[in-house]
């Protein structure tokens, strides 16, 4: 698996990598070969995962920081590249959840989300793609909100279509550069950012119940296609969006009610 995905020896940076989806991405990399840095606000969970991961073999390397902050990103990213050299791949991940409506949402909130979730992924991106050679690859974690907008759920929809929409932009401005750009929309995965709602009886039943699956999804889930993204295996597959779901959006007709089938 490490000989065919080529990733041995490269240099990768994840954001929020101290937990969830991230921490398990820099982990697979990590068992893949390649040079792992982890980026994270929680520098403490970073360090830890790094210290693990080193401890199995692998080669990590944490670095407090905060993505929505320009400053924090330009000091990271430039001890990334002093330590790591040549960036092969990045993965923007970090991002949070503030629920409300959009009637009642605050405008700190609002911008909060906004800054981290979709700000965060351009300064990373662009901070790192001024060391990234031809045939690198950028991969932005987005969600299935992206597409389908959940009540309740503040600015978190609207980030998530923006990073998708940037991403794009991303694969057709650095496209010249040999750089590759793509976007994975997570569905419904179990991590610290949604455990408070599977710790309710009956939520996992029924999330898993509205995918054609007929499960919820793990860190893994995503790993693995994040690795795909960044391998040269992927190499024409560029400015597109890969749907992580379980096929939760097929199953549409299925959930309306139709006597003597489903109701
Ligand atoms: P998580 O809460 O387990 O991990 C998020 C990590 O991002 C944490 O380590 C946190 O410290 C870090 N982080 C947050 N703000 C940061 C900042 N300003 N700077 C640096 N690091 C920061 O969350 P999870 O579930 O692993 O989410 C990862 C990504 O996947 C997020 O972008 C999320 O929106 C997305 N996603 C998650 C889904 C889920 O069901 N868990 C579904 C769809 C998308």
């Amino acid at each position: 698996m490490d000989k065919w995905l080529g990733l041995k020896g490269r240099a990768c940076v994840v954001t929020g990598a101290a937990s969830g989806i991230g921490a398990q991405i820099a982990q697979s990399l990590a068992e893949a070969g390649a040079r792992v840095a982890l980026l994270d606000r929680d520098g403490d969970g970073a360090t830890a995962l790094a210290a693990q991961i080193a401890a199995a073999g692998g080669e990590a390397k944490a670095f407090e920081c905060d993505v929505s902050q320009e400053a924090s990103v330009l000091q990271a990213t430039d001890a990334v590249a002093q330590q790591f050299g040549t960036v092969w791949g990045v993965v923007n991940n970090a991002g949070f959840l503030r629920s409300a409506s959009l009637q009642d949402v605050s405008l700190a909130d609002w911008n909060a989300v906004l800054a981290v979730n979709l700000t965060g992924y351009l300064l990373v991106g662009r901070a790192l793609a001024r060391h990234m050679p031809e045939g690198g690859s950028v991969v932005n974690v987005a969600s299935i909100a992206a597409n389908f907008p959940q009540s309740h759920s503040g600015a978190y929809s609207a980030s998530k279509a923006g990073v998708v929409q940037m991403s794009r932009q991303m694969a057709v401005e650095w496209g010249a550069q040999g750089i590759r750009c793509n976007v994975i929309c997570p569905g419904l995965i179990r991590t610290a950012l949604s455990a408070a709602f599977y710790a309710v009886p009956g939520v996992e039943a029924k999330r898993a119940a509205m995918t054609a699956s007929k499960r919820v999804g793990e860190p893994a889930d995503i790993a693995n296609t994040a690795l795909f993204l960044l391998s040269p295996r992927s190499a024409y597959v560029n400015g597109t969006e890969i749907d992580v779901d379980g096929g939760m959006p097929a199953m549409l007709m299925d959930m309306v009610p139709r006597p003597g089938y489903n109701c």
